[in-house]
């Protein structure tokens, strides 16, 4: 099926080479947008599924941006969509056969660092998976990467450091933390948010998680980037809503764009 996958790509990006992936999470789909060369509705690639959230698009956008090419996935695909978590990362490894090296991996996230405000940007330096699944569980294909991979730097740490030195450059405040995925769809409750400070965390999700996992596995360096799009579930007295998470992705998108087109010149 991965081959067919990206057999089909191949036939549809006429000798486009991208070396930069980017996952475009909740409300930050619009970078695929503005630079878009060819795009592929996953409905049309062998292996993808649709994706069912609203705010997310659902296709594969081929681009230059600042002299590299990208492949954007514009709307990714969650576990709480009842896909397979093989199926929620078998883009990835479609990447990885295109020939991508680095992947941008973003998303939307609530912050449990009570020091995290609406609309900041986060700089993930690693990760608690707490989604009751690795995505590498199954046969392990050999040729992309080890049975038993090494987990100590997913994020590549000399890209951290790039990217809170573009940050600070352009001007924009950039949180740096810990991510905790969780398989929603729902919000966690104060009290699981309470718990995911104590072991660490600085901000939960639904995502990101199985990508950066298997994208570390197969030898890719790692960006994460969080918009903290609401406080969790008892850090502040707000309740949550899908619709206010987009609206705090939308203040912080043009920063988000700023901060991610100067990455991806200078990686
Ligand atoms: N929890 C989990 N996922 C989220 C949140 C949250 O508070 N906000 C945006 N995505």
């Amino acid at each position: 099926m991965l081959d067919s996958a990206v057999n089909f790509i191949k036939g549809k990006i006429d000798g486009f080479k991208p070396e930069i992936g980017i996952i475009l999470g909740s409300g930050l789909g619009d970078l695929a947008d503005e630079f878009c060369k060819v795009a592929i509705p996953y409905s049309d690639i062998p292996g993808f599924e649709a994706s069912t959230v609203s705010g997310h698009k659902g296709r594969l956008v081929f681009a230059e941006i600042n002299g590299k090419n990208v492949v954007m996935m514009q709307g990714r695909f969650h576990f709480y969509e009842g896909h397979s978590i093989q199926k929620v990362v078998f883009p990835v490894k479609v990447m990885k056969k295109l020939g991508v090296e680095t992947l941008i991996v973003t998303n939307a996230a609530g912050g449990v660092n009570p020091a995290f405000n609406p609309s900041d940007l986060m700089i993930i330096t690693d990760h608690i998976n707490y989604m009751g699944v690795n995505p590498l569980i199954g046969a392990n294909d050999d040729s992309m990467g080890d049975r038993f991979p090494d987990m100590s730097e997913v994020y590549t740490l000399e890209y951290i450091e790039l990217v809170k030195k573009i940050a600070s450059k352009l001007g924009i405040d950039l949180q740096e933390g810990v991510y905790m995925a969780l398989t929603g769809p729902s919000y966690e409750t104060p009290a699981e948010v309470r718990m995911a400070r104590v072991i660490g965390a600085d901000a939960v999700g639904m995502s990101t998680v199985p990508e950066a996992v298997t994208a570390s596995w197969a030898g890719m360096k790692v960006i994460g980037l969080s918009c903290i799009c609401n406080s969790a579930a008892g850090v502040s007295t707000v309740g949550l809503s899908h619709s206010d998470v987009i609206h705090a992705a939308n203040v912080a998108k043009d920063r988000f764009k700023t901060l991610v087109k100067d990455v991806i010149k200078e990686i």
